[in-house]
């Protein structure tokens, strides 16, 4: 696929300029819509036969662990096939299975697949983990198995380090019958983080609204669902802020740049990482047009396409947010294993959730507004810590699932 009549000179420039993508958000499935108004009242042409041939389709063996976790003879691996699917910050899928003892799982933090400069604690990390160990324990209960929970067992990483090769659980597996399958199991490969815009104030059932308070306290955590506008409003212009310094901070716009997946080869080689697979920015990024190293400046128009595509994040129905009165680190998995079933009931009600962590983060330029968006949702900073904060509604475009490495690829055996 190539970019066949782009043309030269300023028109190129204004391209170039136009084309920062966000660094968080996947790109898998833009409409027309989305392609017109990057290319922009037609100053640029851009290959429109080529790239109508193209496809956002992400490739399929970067899709396959969705598919294949349900036909795992072995109930380990049918545990951890399942798991693997968590959702977790920038699909990092930070997760190493070692399955040497016979009956145990051991879960080891992947020291490589961490994101020292916008988790620098590794809390959302962590939270990604107990989302991780929460699935492995409902697809056991699947198998009528129990499962004994051991957390840190060599130990809690330091309040500030990074949890790099950190044993973060180890799973002893019940006697069969030890556990009846539960409800929301079904909904583990349903369950996708949904990053298109949401429908404008459609209400949330109060079924989901009371499991999602329930599910929290479960976990020792605080909850809360905001859906007033007055109250969404703060937090809607927090966490546009909070994006805005990630983006124009350098090593953080790095960060995320480099885990940017660009087409189908790097998509289906990595499997992990932000996907970027739309037509328009294969052909930019083909065209030499869309360079993800260059850090988007406060002030120019580059930023302000950034943003633009930040819009869609402001819709939906309301916040979801989930916090803990210390900050430990079975704060980070508790919180891990509330969200990922507050997000599997929301599944299986038809609704969507959407995390949006810059504001939470705790690098230094984060400061003022992750103690902002505390107040926002009612917290004071010094005496209760967010975990996750989500956009909820419902998606107005179906997407799919997000890219998998295989189970072997986790397994030490
Ligand atoms: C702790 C945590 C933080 C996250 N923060 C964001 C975020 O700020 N923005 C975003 O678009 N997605 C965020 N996500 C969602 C992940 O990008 C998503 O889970 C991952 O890409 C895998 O996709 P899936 O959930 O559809 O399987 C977060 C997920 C977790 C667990």
């Amino acid at each position: 696929m190539a970019s066949r009549s782009l043309d030269g000179g300023t028109a190129m420039n204004r391209l170039v300029d136009r084309h920062h993508l966000p660094a968080t958000t996947d790109d898998t499935a833009p409409g027309r819509r989305q392609f017109i108004r990057l290319v922009g009242g037609g100053a640029v042409l851009a290959a429109g036969g080529t790239l109508a041939a193209c496809s956002s389709t992400l490739p399929a063996a970067a899709l396959q662990p969705w598919t294949d976790a349900a036909g795992q003879a072995d109930t380990r691996r049918f545990m951890l096939a399942h798991a693997l699917l968590a959702p977790n910050p920038h699909n990092r899928q930070p997760w190493i299975a070692d399955l040497r003892e016979p009956g145990r799982i051991h879960l080891v933090c992947d020291g490589e697949r961490l994101l020292p400069e916008t988790d620098p604690h590794g809390r959302q990390i962590l939270i990604g983990c107990g989302a991780f160990v929460e699935l492995a324990a409902i697809a056991a209960a699947q198998r009528g198995l129990a499962v004994t929970i051991d957390w840190f067992p060599g130990g809690t990483p330091a309040a500030e380090a990074l949890p790099k090769g950190t044993r973060v659980a180890t799973l002893v597996l019940g006697e069969a019958g030890s556990a009846p399958p539960g409800a929301l199991f079904a909904q583990i490969a349903r369950r996708h983080t949904r990053k298109t815009a949401y429908a404008a104030g459609k209400p949330l059932p109060g079924d989901l609204a009371r499991a999602w308070a329930a599910t929290a306290a479960a976990f020792g955590l605080r909850s809360g669902l905001v859906t007033d506008e007055a109250s969404m409003s703060p937090i809607r212009k927090i966490t546009r802020e909070a994006y805005e310094i990630e983006c124009t901070t350098p090593r953080t716009w790095l960060e995320s740049a480099r885990l940017m997946r660009i087409g189908p080869d790097a998509i289906a080689t990595h499997r992990d990482g932000i996907s970027l697979n739309s037509p328009m920015v294969r052909a930019l990024y083909t065209a030499g047009l869309f360079d993800p190293m260059e850090v988007p400046q406060r002030g120019s128009s580059s930023l302000q396409r950034v943003m633009d595509r930040w819009v869609p994040f402001e819709t939906g129905s309301g916040y979801l947010w989930l916090a803990s009165s210390g900050n430990d680190r079975l704060a980070h998995v508790a919180s891990g294993r509330a969200y990922v079933r507050a997000h599997l009931q929301a599944t299986a009600a038809g609704a969507d959730m959407h995390p949006l962590s810059q504001a939470l983060q705790e690098f230094a330029e984060m400061r003022s507004l992750r103690e902002a968006v505390h107040r926002a949702v009612g917290l004071d900073p010094a005496a209760a810590t967010l975990q996750m904060l989500a956009r909820v509604g419902y998606a107005t475009e179906p997407t799919g699932p997000s890219p998998r490495r295989e189970l072997g690829a986790l397994l030490r055996t």
